[in-house]
C-alpha cells in the first residue's frame, strides 16, 4: 500500500495533489444491481492487465488514427504497475494472439512470429493465456500447449485451468477456446469451476467464444468473478446480467485493458465501479495525447481508479475497468524493446532469403515503365502511393520491416526488394507500378508477357483492417490514377 502510494506520487507533477483528507465525490455507479454484500472476507486487491486479439502485432500500428501498440510499450506500462508492487499485478490474454492474417498467406507459414509474438508475451509476463482458432492455425497443438495456454473447451492436451498466485492473491483462470457452442461452452466451464472449490480468491474465464456464449457462461456457471472475453466485431461497454459481467478489451494490441480488484467477499461476481476509462476508448485516446503528460495522466488514472476502490468494498468484488493506450510516452529502451528489434533481423534475413534468385529480378521497378506509359507514371506521382515512403520516413520507421512491406514494392518477393541500403531503397521504395500489377521486367522488354490480374484481393493485401479501416473498394479504385485514366493512354 505505501509502496503504491509513493509510486503515485513519483508520477504526478504535483505532489500530494490529491490529499487523502479530500476525496471526490464517487460518480454514480455503473451497476445498478442492490448492493449485495457477501461473505465479508479480508480486503485482498489485485491488478489485472488483459488484453486480446493481439494478432501478431509486435509494435505500434503505422496507422494515422491510432498509432499505439506494442510489446516495448505493454512493458513499460507493466513495469509502472510491477513497481507498485502492491497490489500484484496478473497479465492475462484472452486468445487470438499469434497470427497476422496477411492475405494469401496461410497462419502456418508465419510460424516465425508466432514464436516471437509468444517470446514477447511471456517477457512481458503473461501468465495465462486462452487459445483461439487463428492461434491454433497458425500452431501445432503440442506447442500450443505447452505455452500457459489454458482451455476447458478444447480438452487434452490443454489444462483447462490454472491459479495463478501472486502477492497472497490466487486468482483462477479458466481457458474458453472458439468455437464452442453455449451448452458446450457452459458445461465445460461449470465442470472445472465446479471442480475448483476454494481454491482462489476470484475466478474469471478467459474467452474468445461470440458475445451470446460468453454471457450464458457470466450468466449461468456460479462461483464466477468475471468473464474476460475478445471484442470481435465491435468492442462493447463491460455487460452485466444476473451473474458475472463479461469484459471486452481492443484488439492488436494497442491498449491494455487494466482492471483494478477489490476482493471483500467469497468468489462471487465482480461489481463493476466506475472511475475507470472502458467507456471510450476515444477519452483513453484524448488523454494519451496530452503531450508529455504520460507519466503524470497514468499516475492520476491510477489514483482515481485506487479512491473509488477503496469506498466500495466490503463484504463485495468490485472492479473498476480502464483502458489504457499505448502511446507513445511508454516509448524507451527496455528488454523487450531489444526483442523486437532482433525479430526485425530475422525478418529482413528472410526477405533476403526469399529474394535471392540466381537469375536476377523480375522487377523493373516503375523506371522500367517511364519510356512507354510516361503517362501513367505521371499521373501515378500524385496519388498517395507515391508517397508512402515518405510517410514512413516522416514517422521515422523506413528501417522498420514490420512497415516497409505495404509501403514498398515487392517487399520479401521472390526477386523484390530484401535490402535497407540507399542504392536497393531508391528502387523499390513507395507502392509502384509493380505493387499492384506483379513483377513485369519481361513486359517491359517486350517478352510478350502481361500485368498479374488487379483485384479487390490485390488492394487487401496492404489495406487492412489494421491499416486501412476505412477502405472500401469501389471507392478506392476510383481515387487511383490508373483506374482514373482508363484505357485512352495506351501507348502507340
Ligand atoms: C499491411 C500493410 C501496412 C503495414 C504493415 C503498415 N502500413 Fe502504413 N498504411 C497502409 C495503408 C494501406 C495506408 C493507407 C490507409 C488509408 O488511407 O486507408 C497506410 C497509411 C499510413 C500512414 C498515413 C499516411 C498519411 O499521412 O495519410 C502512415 C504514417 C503509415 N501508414 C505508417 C506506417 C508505419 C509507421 C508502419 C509500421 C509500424 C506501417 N505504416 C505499417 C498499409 C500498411
Ligand atoms: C516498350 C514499351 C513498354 C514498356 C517499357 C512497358 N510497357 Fe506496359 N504496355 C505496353 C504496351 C504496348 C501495352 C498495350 C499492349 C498490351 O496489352 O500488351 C502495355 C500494357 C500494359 C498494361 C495493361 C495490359 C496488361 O498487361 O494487363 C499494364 C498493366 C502495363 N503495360 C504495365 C507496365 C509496367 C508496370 C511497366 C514497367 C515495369 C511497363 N508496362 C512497361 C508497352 C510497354
Ligand atoms: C503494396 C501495398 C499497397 C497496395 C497493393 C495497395 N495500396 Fe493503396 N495505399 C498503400 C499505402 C501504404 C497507402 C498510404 C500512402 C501514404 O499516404 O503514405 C495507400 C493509400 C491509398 C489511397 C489513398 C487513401 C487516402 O487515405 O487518401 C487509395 C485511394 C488507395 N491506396 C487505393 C488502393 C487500391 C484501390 C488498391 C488496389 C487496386 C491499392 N490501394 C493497393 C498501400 C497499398
Ligand atoms: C494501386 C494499384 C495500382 C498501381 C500502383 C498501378 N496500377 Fe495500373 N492499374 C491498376 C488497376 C486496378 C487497373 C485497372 C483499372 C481499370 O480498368 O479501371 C490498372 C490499369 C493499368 C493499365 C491499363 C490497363 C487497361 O486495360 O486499361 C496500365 C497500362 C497500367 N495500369 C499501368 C500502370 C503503370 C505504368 C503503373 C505505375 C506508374 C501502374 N499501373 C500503377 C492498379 C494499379
Amino acid at each position: 500500500m505505501h509502496a503504491f502510494l509513493a509510486f503515485i506520487l513519483a508520477c504526478t507533477s504535483e505532489p500530494g495533489s490529491a490529499p487523502t483528507h479530500a476525496l471526490p465525490t464517487l460518480p454514480p455507479r455503473l451497476d445498478d444491481r442492490p448492493v449485495t454484500r457477501g461473505d465479508e472476507r479480508p480486503l485482498r486487491e489485485a491488478v489485472i492487465a488483459f488484453t486480446a486479439e493481439v494478432r501478431g502485432e509486435v509494435e505500434p500500428c503505422g496507422c494515422p488514427t491510432t498509432p499505439y501498440g506494442g510489446f516495448a510499450r505493454r512493458e513499460r506500462l507493466l513495469a509502472r504497475y510491477r513497481e507498485a508492487q502492491d497490489p500484484p499485478l496478473f497479465v492475462l490474454d484472452a486468445g487470438e494472439m499469434l497470427a497476422k492474417p496477411v492475405p494469401g498467406k496461410a497462419p502456418s507459414e508465419s510460424s516465425d512470429r508466432a514464436e516471437a509474438v509468444m517470446q514477447l508475451a511471456r517477457a512481458t509476463g503473461l501468465d495465462a493465456w486462452a487459445p483461439g482458432p487463428l492461434d491454433h492455425a497458425a500452431m501445432p497443438t503440442e506447442w500450443l500447449a505447452r505455452h500457459a495456454t489454458v482451455s476447458a473447451t478444447w480438452g487434452a492436451p490443454f489444462a483447462a485451468a490454472t491459479v495463478v498466485e501472486r502477492g497472497g492473491v490466487r486468482v483462477g483462470v479458466i481457458g474458453l477456446s472458439a468455437p464452442v457452442d453455449a451448452v458446450p461452452a457452459h458445461d465445460a466451464v461449470s465442470a472445472v469451476r465446479g471442480a475448483m472449490t476454494g481454491e482462489a480468491d476470484t475466478w474469471v474465464v478467459l474467452s474468445n467464444a461470440v458475445a451470446a456464449v460468453n454471457r450464458q457462461v457470466a450468466e449461468g456457471v456460479p462461483g464466477l468473478g468475471a468473464v474476460l472475453a475478445t471484442a470481435g466485431e465491435n468492442l462493447e461497454e463491460p455487460w452485466t446480467g444476473k451473474g458475472a459481467p463479461v469484459i471486452e478489451t481492443p484488439g492488436r494490441g494497442r491498449y491494455v485493458t487494466v482492471i483494478h480488484l477489490s476482493l471483500g467477499s467469497t468468489p462471487g461476481p465482480w461489481a463493476i465501479e466506475d472511475g475507470g476509462t472502458w467507456k471510450s476508448v476515444a477519452s483513453a485516446r484524448e488523454r494519451a495525447d496530452v503531450a508529455e503528460a504520460g507519466a503524470t495522466v497514468l499516475g492520476e488514472a491510477f489514483e482515481r481508479d485506487r479512491l473509488a476502490l477503496s469506498e466500495a468494498t466490503r463484504g463485495r468484488n468490485v472492479a473498476v475497468v480502464s483502458t489504457r493506450p499505448l502511446a507513445p510516452d511508454l516509448d524507451g529502451d527496455t528488454p523487450v524493446a531489444k526483442l523486437v528489434d532482433a525479430f526485425h533481423s530475422s525478418q529482413l534475413a528472410t526477405a533476403r532469403a526469399e529474394v535471392a534468385r540466381p537469375t536476377g529480378s523480375p522487377y523493373g521497378t516503375s523506371a522500367a515503365c517511364s519510356s512507354c506509359h510516361g503517362d501513367r507514371l505521371a499521373s501515378w506521382g500524385f496519388d498517395d502511393h507515391a508517397k508512402a515512403w515518405a510517410s514512413l520516413e516522416a514517422r521515422k520507421s523506413a528501417r522498420n520491416p514490420e512497415c516497409v512491406g505495404c509501403h514498398s514494392t515487392g517487399f520479401g518477393k521472390p526477386g523484390g526488394f530484401s535490402a535497407l541500403d540507399a542504392r536497393t531503397v531508391e528502387a523499390y521504395k513507395a507502392v509502384q507500378c509493380e505493387a499492384c500489377h506483379g513483377p513485369m521486367r519481361g513486359h517491359a522488354q517486350q517478352d510478350g508477357s502481361q500485368s498479374a490480374l488487379v483485384t479487390e484481393a490485390t488492394c487487401r493485401a496492404c489495406h487492412d483492417p489494421a491499416n486501412s479501416p476505412s477502405f472500401n473498394y469501389t471507392t478506392y479504385l476510383r481515387r487511383i490514377s490508373c483506374s482514373r485514366m482508363a484505357v485512352q493512354d495506351l501507348p502507340d
